[in-house]
């Protein structure tokens, strides 16, 4: 039994009314103790995945287990021992921290005394205790996720997911989340699933990651598996005049164009500590000069760039602004 992964996920589709495909039979295996992340767009089919494994949402075909429960047949099995973030804010702006913590404990019949002693502990853990007190509607948008994230710790769930835990969050307050994160599977050894399209969160935090998109897994494996299965380094040149970029790629040797856009170029090559002196003197001879020039061993970009066709990088700036105009309007209403 211990060697059974503690989520199964066989042949999982979601098809919506309307005959929408979110989800296209995929199949997972997490491990106890992994924090497993799912890696992809917007519309790419997480938050309804997540759903599904949550038992808020029945699948159109295919089947899962959670700690050996089956998502169809045993939802209050699962719904018990399970913690929840979704990726909407669910807590009651019109009560205190402490009450929506003290409410959520009083669903799963968590004796009172319990429970306030959990929540103190929480909100400490998440630096709330000052704001316990206070209404939610008085919040900002980080000691919301921050709440959001202790409201789903309150049953001292097995297995946590987490739909987009830092989205519209500012680059520290996601730092601090990341923080909590790492704290519950290190002091915990808790199994996390974590859905994010920031590339960064899933390296920092996952152990293993399903890149998906429309409604398929393409890859999984660790960060730096999916990393090292790109060989070889980017160089990002810049041009101060944009057709130098096609000189460039006239270079005798050959190179493997990435991406060119507005005066700027992105190739892979072998070996850039080599490569690079070449195509210097190669720019030299042919009077171009450069106004940028950088090289990175891959990203998770660039894995996500060669899976799917498309830089997620670009569609994360978009996405951001979106979750901050919804965050407004749910905070005004
Ligand atoms: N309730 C719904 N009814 C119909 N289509 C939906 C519904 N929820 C999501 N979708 C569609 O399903 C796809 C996957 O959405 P979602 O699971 O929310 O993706 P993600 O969480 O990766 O952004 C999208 O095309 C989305 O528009
Ligand atoms: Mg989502």
């Amino acid at each position: 039994m211990d060697l059974q992964p503690i989520i199964k996920v066989e042949n999982l589709t979601k098809i919506y009314k309307g005959g929408v495909m979110a989800v296209d039979s995929i199949n997972l295996e997490i491990e106890e103790g992994e924090v497993y992340g799912l890696l992809g767009p917007n519309g790419a089919g997480k938050t309804t995945t997540i759903n599904m494994l949550t038992t808020r949402l029945s699948p159109t075909s295919g089947n899962a287990t959670v700690a050996g429960f089956d998502i169809i047949r045993h939802s209050m099995d699962i719904r018990r021992m399970i913690g929840v973030v979704p990726q909407d804010l669910t807590a009651d702006e019109d009560l205190s921290g402490l009450e929506n913590l003290l409410l959520v404990a009083s669903f799963y019949d968590v004796p009172k005394s319990v429970a306030l002693e959990r929540s103190q502990r929480l909100l400490r853990m998440v630096d709330l205790v000052e704001a316990a007190p206070r209404q939610v509607r008085q919040y900002s948008g980080g000691m919301r996720k921050r709440l959001e994230l202790i409201i789903g710790l309150i049953n001292e769930p097995k297995v946590l997911f987490l739909d987009e835990p830092t989205l519209g969050l500012d680059v520290q307050t996601r730092t601090t989340m990341w923080e909590y994160i790492k704290g519950l599977k290190r002091d915990y050894g808790m199994t996390i699933i974590l859905t994010s399209h920031y590339l960064e969160e899933i390296d920092a935090l996952a152990n293993r990651v399903s890149i998906v998109d429309h409604g398929k897994i393409l890859v999984t494996g660790t960060p730096a598996e999916l990393k090292a299965s790109l060989k070889g380094d980017i160089i990002t040149f810049g041009f101060r005049t944009a057709s130098d970029s096609e000189k460039l790629l006239e270079y005798p040797g050959g190179l493997e164009k990435i991406d060119a856009k507005d005066g700027v170029l992105k190739v892979r090559v072998e070996n850039a500590d080599k490569t690079l002196p070449e195509l210097l003197s190669y720019l030299f001879q042919h009077g171009i000069t450069l106004s940028t020039l950088s090289v990175q061993k891959p990203s998770l970009d660039e894995v996500f760039l060669q899976y799917t066709g498309r830089s997620l990088r670009e569609e994360g700036a978009s996405d951001r602004m979106k979750a901050m105009m919804n965050m407004r309007r749910v905070r005004k209403t």
